[in-house]
This record gives structure tokens, sequence and C-alpha cells, in this order.
């Protein structure tokens, strides 16, 4: 099967590749020069562990290839995925742009019949827009539109892609079922769940999975939020909630609020959707708001412990990605508070082991970029843990302290133990305890 996925950001580079590992000859294009012409020298545009080493292997076995002719791809390949981007509009819906720039390519280069698989995440509806678009471009166009939306997680998208939860499908169509069903022959094997559906039900699902994590993300923080007021413990709260079965321990982390590229736009847009549509959907509102009051929080718990005024203090930031094993920034809560310190007058020096190169395009010269978490300490009047990477999981306490001014460390992700830090002479403060 010839397989050609537009788009080679996380999701379509990950996935192109996925699929050539099951044996299928893919062809992942991009807009962007530049990233193809990485990835023809054998570079990794992203950092995602694994997937140099697999993107090696399936190019080697000649089944996996790069190339700027979107057209040409299209035209020499019967199924063509969609990977590009859906961020938010300035009005909190999906920004389809990208997705109907790339469908009209397909228009223009629609050669015979083709399955269109829509990996992107796109509002409910947005299959059948596809589909009236390209029949109203070509008369007697012979394709079929296929949702089929992505749950890998960026840090282990590599393992989540080859060894899914589930795959949905969403199309009426049995020719494309059968053909997608091809695709995915390999997990066949392993007993992996085929939810096979219609297009509105499968578009569905993945915004509603993505605003129930979200909504457990919210929902523990605003118990952590309660915790600190009332003297309880939120891990031991969250421990114990999570050993009944029907909750689950997943994603009940108390921390700093949910970011990334999925978590806050897919909310804002499932939320902008049913608004659309006539409905108030408080819940999902409700989740927004907890979690950008939670960030809020992070700053505030900064502003406090450095004695109520920021200006002209120091802050030692630990992370900048959105979380561990990631170089992605976007909706970081940790860009949101680097942010709020440097408009409150605090100079910021920061450290992550992959996302400072995408921090340097945020903030420029504007922070000081730190070579370790050591050189993050020095001189600093408070560090603030923003993103779990296990090497800030046991730093050497006492030489952090011996370069900071005062020995204050706020920890938005829980990773020190309170009693430890203090006894180690800290001022620490966690989240929820
Ligand atoms: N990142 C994740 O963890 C994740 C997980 C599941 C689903 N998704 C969804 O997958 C989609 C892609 O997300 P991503 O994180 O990979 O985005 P990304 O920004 O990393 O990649 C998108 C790529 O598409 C390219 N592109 C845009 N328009 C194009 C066009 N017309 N022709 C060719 N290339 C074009 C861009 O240059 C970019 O390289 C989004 O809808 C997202 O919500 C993302």
């Amino acid at each position: 099967m010839r397989i050609c996925m537009i788009g080679t950001g996380y999701v379509g580079l990950v996935t192109g590749c996925g699929l050539a590992e099951f044996g299928m000859k893919v062809t992942c294009v991009d807009k962007v020069t530049e990233k193809i012409a990485m990835l023809k020298r054998g570079e990794i545009p992203i950092y995602e562990p694994g997937l140099k080493d697999l993107v090696e292997k399936n190019v080697k076995e000649g089944r996996l290839s790069f190339s700027t002719d979107i057209p040409e791809a299209i035209r020499n390949n019967l199924v063509v995925f969609l990977a590009v981007g859906t961020p938010s509009d300035d009005g909190g819906g999906a920004d389809l742009r990208y997705l109907f720039d790339a469908v009209d390519e397909i228009a223009r280069n629609l050669n015979g019949y083709k399955v269109i698989a829509i990996k992107s995440t796109v509002p409910v509806g947005t299959a059948k827009r596809v589909s009236r678009r390209i029949a109203g471009r070509v008369e007697g166009a012979a394709f079929d539109v296929v949702s089929n939306p992505e749950f890998l997680r960026e840090g282990s998208a590599v393992e989540d892609f080859l060894h899914p939860d589930r795959v949905v499908i969403g199309t009426e169509s049995e020719q494309a079922i059968a053909i997608m069903k091809d695709i995915y022959s390999p997990l066949y094997l392993i007993e992996t769940p085929f939810v096979i559906t219609n297009n509105e039900t499968a578009e569905m699902i993945k915004y509603a999975a993505n605003t129930f994590l979200a909504a457990k993300i919210s929902y523990i923080n605003e118990v952590a939020n309660i915790c600190e007021l009332v003297g309880a413990d939120v891990h031991v709260v969250a421990r114990a909630m999570g050993l009944d079965g029907r909750i689950s321990r997943k994603f009940l982390h108390p921390g700093p609020g949910f970011g990334g590229s999925c978590f806050p736009k897919d909310t804002r847009a499932l939320y902008h959707l049913a608004r659309e549509k006539g409905y108030d959907p408080a819940l999902i509102g409700s989740v927004i708001r907890v979690n950008e009051n939670q960030k809020t929080r992070m700053v505030e718990k900064v502003k406090r412990r450095v004695g109520g005024d920021l200006s002209g203090k120091v802050i030692g930031v630990l992370g900048v990605s959105f979380k561990p094993n990631t170089d992605d920034i976007r909706e970081s809560p940790a860009i949101f508070v680097i942010q709020r310190l440097l408009d409150a007058g605090a100079k910021v020096q920061a450290f992550d082991p992959a996302a400072l190169g995408e921090a340097r395009k945020v903030f420029g010269d504007a922070i000081t970029y730190a070579a370790n978490a050591y050189e993050v300490a020095q001189g600093a009047d408070a560090i603030v843990l923003m993103t779990e990477w296990n090497q800030f999981r046991s730093l050497d306490l006492q030489e952090l302290k011996g370069r900071m001014k005062t020995p204050v460390f706020v920890d938005t992700r829980n990773v020190y133990d309170p009693r430890k830090m203090e006894q180690a002479g800290f001022a620490y403060e966690g989240v929820g305890r």
C-alpha cells in the first residue's frame, strides 16, 4: 500500500514512520522545505525518543521517503493522510486553514480513487466539509474521507503509535474501511481494539477523550488548591482516589496546569463548537478557567516566596517544555510563568534539556539560557521547577543551595519531598501539600 503523509510534524513524522514500520510505502511531505531537507540528511527536526532509529531503519529499507513535491506525492499514492496543524483561531475555535490548503492541493491532484484520512484533530463536521469541498471542485471525483484521529503522546509517541490503546476509523464507505483495516493490519495481530464508526463520532471521540483528560487535571488541581487551605496532602488524596478502579491513578497529578499542543486548544475547540451549536458547556468552560487560574497561581507562589515583589529578583526556571522528553513548548505553563515573571520585572535564567532552542525563539535575549540546572541557581532569589525532567529529580541540593542568593524552591510538579527540602534548608513550596 502506498501512502502520502501531508504534514511532517510531531504527528505526521511519527505516523508516517510508524506506517512504514507496518510495511507500507510512505512519502512524508511538508511545505517547510528546511524540515524536509533535514530529514533527507538524516536529521530529525523534533526531539522524540526512539524516532531517529526508526526513521533511519525505514529509510534504509526503502519504505520511507521525504519530499516537498506535494502534488506528485498525492498523485502517486492511494491513501493521503492529513497531519497538518489545527491551532486555535482568535475566537478559540480550530483554525482549519492549513487543513483546507492541503485539501485543495489534493483536489487539484486527484487522479483516481483516493482515501483521504484525517489524522489532524478537527471539529465534528470537518470530514463532511472536506468531502463537499472536494466534490465542489472536481466533477465526478472518486474519493472517501476517513476520520482517523491520533492519540499518541509526545515523549512516548513512537511506542504509542506502534502499540495504541485503540484505532478509531470513521467512515461509512466499506471500501475505505477495508483499506484502513489493511493499513493497520499489524495491530490486529496484537489484538488492538478497532472502533469503526461514522465520521462525526470519530471526530467527537478525539475531542471527548482529550477534554476528559484535561478535566481530570483541572479537577485534581482544584482539589490541590483546596488541600492547601485545609492542611491535606493532595498526593495521598490522589493516590487513594486512584486506587479506585473507577477513577484510575492516571492524570491525577497536580501541577502548574495543562499545556502542550493539544489539551488547551482541543478543550477550547470543543467549548467553542458546543456554543456554536447553542449549548452552554459549563463543565468544559470550568476546566479551561481552572487551568488558566492554576498557571497564575504558580506565579503568585513565587512572588509570595520572594517577599511580594518580583522586580529585580533573579528567578531560575527548571524546565521549559510542557512535559518531559519533548522540545515542544506550545502553550507550556513554563512559557506563561516566564512571561509573567518578566512582566513583573524579574530576571529569568532557564534551563531545559531539550527545549532551550524553542524557548529562544520566544524570548530571544529577554532571558538567560543556562547550561545546566546548577547554573540556573547561580545568584537566584528563587528556583521554580516547571517540568519534571528526570534530570531534575535528584539534584545535588547542597550545591544548588550554595549557589543561590536565597534558598527558595517552588516545585510546581511536586518532584521533591517537602520535609527533605526543609531539612536541606530550603523555603519550599509545592502544589497541594
Ligand atoms: N502533537 C501531538 O501530540 C498530537 C497528538 C494527537 C493529535 N495531534 C493533532 O495532529 C495535528 C498535527 O499536530 P502536530 O503536533 O504534528 O503539528 P506540527 O505543527 O508539529 O506539524 C504540522 C506540520 O504540517 C505542515 N503543514 C501545514 N500545512 C501544510 C500544507 N498545506 N502542506 C504540507 N504541509 C503542511 C507544517 O509545516 C508542519 O510541519 C493537529 O491537528 C494536532 O491537534 C497532535
